[in-house]
Formats: structure tokens, sequence, C-alpha cells
């Protein structure tokens, strides 16, 4: 018999404090006007100091939990997308495992900057495919406020903090609910464009590595929608399916002009699109994990529905994923609800 992962739970989760773009007029010189025309962005969300990528992930981690109708001692793995961990060691997936009480799984995380949801996302599926785990928690959070520079009007206006979590589960191939193609591309070459150093980075005599958001936003803005266009494409190939038959796409929420360009090019109607980039910025890991549960609230998903996953970021990495809905809380019944990692 062939496994395949299915989606059967979301969460999500936002910190309530709210940035918007006339606060930043009184941080560095910059218009609520230009943010918005040029970006979309209206407002983002800032973790309050008690708050971290792992108490974020937590909680919307204990929000997918809830709609998967599982318990958390049931789940075999935790993996967490993240560029901005509590800290280097441990990872963020073994705080979650811990504050969530996932007793008996394992927990790494993924960093591949914007990617890292969809390289988690990926993995898991990997690891619910292969047999060796049957309910996986992925989670993309991220607390990039704190790596900021928020002197740096080219940067400090495009991001912010949250978490998105999705679990999966044990399907049988062929079953609806699938994940039907994956593309997941890298291009070291180009990592000046976008990127943070920190702590463990080669010393320079006068230079302060600090972990702060480096980028060329003109530069990454052309790649952005080559890239994502050129993995939907592949990736759509490889399921065998055309862009008709996308009921949703979920997009990395980087900037409206770079979603809407994607839109065109694809030629997938902005009705068909989910956008959330105006009221929570680049959250990065976390975009995608929180559209997807916004998009299940609002009820714009329905079981059977192709829905399309498209991403990139520092590395440059990129990527896309085409899945299937299952629809929350359509787990197949398994025999014991506790059992020993075997991944
Ligand atoms: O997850 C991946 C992460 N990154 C991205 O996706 C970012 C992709 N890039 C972008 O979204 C856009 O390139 C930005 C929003 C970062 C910038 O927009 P742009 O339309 O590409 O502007 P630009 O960089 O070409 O700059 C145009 C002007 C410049 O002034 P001059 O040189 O023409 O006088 C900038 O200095 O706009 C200026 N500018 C600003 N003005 C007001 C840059 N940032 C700001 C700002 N407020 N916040």
């Amino acid at each position: 018999m062939t496994f395949a992962a299915r989606i059967t739970g979301v969460g999500r989760y936002v910190p309530d404090r709210v940035l918007t773009n006339l606060e930043l007029e009184t941080l560095v010189e910059t218009s609520s006007d230009w943010i918005l025309e040029r970006t979309g962005i209206r407002e983002r969300r800032i973790a309050a100091p008690h708050e971290t990528t792992s108490s974020m992930g937590a909680e919307a981690a204990r929000r997918a939990i809830a709609s998967a109708g599982i318990e958390a001692n049931s789940i075999d793995l935790v993996i967490t997308g993240t560029c901005t961990p509590d800290g280097l060691f441990p990872a963020a997936a073994s705080r979650i495992q811990h504050a969530i009480g996932a007793t008996h799984a394992g927990a790494f995380d993924v960093n591949a900057a914007c990617m890292g949801f969809l390289s988690a996302l990926s993995t898991g599926s990997q690891f619910v495919a292969t047999g060796a785990a049957e309910r996986v928690l992925v989670v993309g959070a991220e607390t990039l406020s704190r790596i900021v520079d928020w002197t740096d009007r080219g940067t400090c206006v495009l991001f912010g903090d949250g978490a998105g979590a999705v679990i999966l589960e044990r399907g049988v191939a062929g079953e609806p609910g699938a994940l039907h193609g994956l593309q997941l591309r890298s291009d070291g070459s180009q990592a000046g464009l976008l990127y943070s150093d920190g702590p463990c980075s080669t010393p320079v005599e006068g230079l302060e590595r600090e972990a702060k958001i480096m980028m060329d936003g003109r530069a990454i803005f052309r790649h952005a929608v080559t890239l994502m266009c050129d993995s939907a494409t592949e990736v759509l190939q490889r399921a065998g399916l055309s862009v008709d038959d996308i009921a949703l796409a979920i997009p990395h929420q980087a900037n409206l002009r770079i979603i809407t360009a994607m839109s065109e090019r694809l030629g997938l109607p902005m009705e068909r699109v989910f956008v959330n980039v105006d009221r929570y910025g680049n959250t990065s890991s976390a975009t995608i994990p929180i559209a997807l549960a916004e998009a299940e609230e609002e009820g714009r998903l329905k079981p059977g529905d192709h829905v399309l996953f498209a991403s990139f970021g520092g590395g440059l990495s990129w990527g896309a994923m085409v899945i299937e809905w299952a629809g929350v809380g359509s787990r197949r019944a398994l025999a014991a609800p506790a059992r020993t990692a075997t991944a």
C-alpha cells in the first residue's frame, strides 16, 4: 500500500500589537501612501516582549491540533520552518513539542528563509508517505521584528511576526487530499541579495556582524515573479493539472505587486489568489500557513479543491507545491491514539 500525506488540521496565531504604516512614518523617512502603493501592506503584527517564535508557533499548533480533532501526544514528529528561532539551539520545534505536550514526537527545524514552511511541509510529507510517521505537525513561525533594521526604510516597512501550523496525517495514495506535485529549488550564488548575518558568521575586523535583514529589494523583486511562476508551472505539469484546475493559489505574501504579477503571468485570476499581505506584511515562513488557516476559516476551501502554494526568498530559494484539500478533521481513524515515534 502506498501512503499519502493529507492536511487535516490548520491553525494560526498573530500577536495583538498592530504596527501601522502611519506609525512607521515616525520611525523612518517614508509615507503611508508609498508603503501601500509599492507593497500593498497597510499594517503588520509585532510580537510582545514575552513572545517568541516557539510561543507563537505553539499557539498556532494548539489551534491546528484542535481543528484536526487529535491529541498532541499522538503526533510523531514536529517540524518548524523558521529563520528566527528563539536561539541557535535547541530547535524551536523542540520547544514547541514540549509546550504542546507532544510527548511521543521527534522535533527539528528547517531553515530555508521564506521557503521554510514549504520545505518543512515537503519534509513532513515524505515522512508520512514512506510510513515513517503517521502524524506530523508542521509549523511556520517567525519573529522577524527582532532582526529588522528599524533604521532601514527599504526593509523595515515590509516584515511582521506570526505563526501558522498544519497537521499532516496518513492517507492512502489515490484518496482525496494527497500532495500532487512538488518542486524545491535553490541558487546559493545569489545569497548576497537577501541575508542576515549572525553570531556564527566569520568575524571581520571593524565590522559588527549583526543579525539584521539585508536586502536588495529591487533584485529580489525581479527574481521573485519569474521563479515562483516557473515552479508553479512545473508542479502543475508534474501533477497533470492546468491553472484552470486550481481553486485557490496561496503564494508567499511579500508584496502585492509580486502576487498580482504572478497571477497575470500564470493566467490565474486574482479572485482565486489568497492575499493577506495588507494585514500582516511579510512573515517569511509563516505567510503560507497563516493564509491557509484564514482561507479555511473564510470557507474558501472545500474537500477536493486543488490548492497551489508558491514561495521564494533568501538563498535564493524557491518552489511550489500542489495539494488536494482534504478538509480539516478528515483524518482516517487510527487504531491507537498514542504511539512511540518511528521517525
Ligand atoms: O520574502 C522575500 C523578501 N523580499 C521581497 O519580496 C522584497 C521584494 N522587493 C520589493 O518588494 C520592492 O523592491 C520594495 C518594496 C522593497 C521596494 O519597492 P521598489 O518599487 O522596488 O522601490 P525601489 O527599491 O526601486 O526604490 C524606489 C525609491 C528609491 O528612491 P530613489 O533612489 O528613486 O530616490 C528608494 O530609496 O523608493 C525609495 N524607497 C522608499 N521611499 C519611501 C525605498 N523604500 C522606501 C520607503 N519609503 N519605505
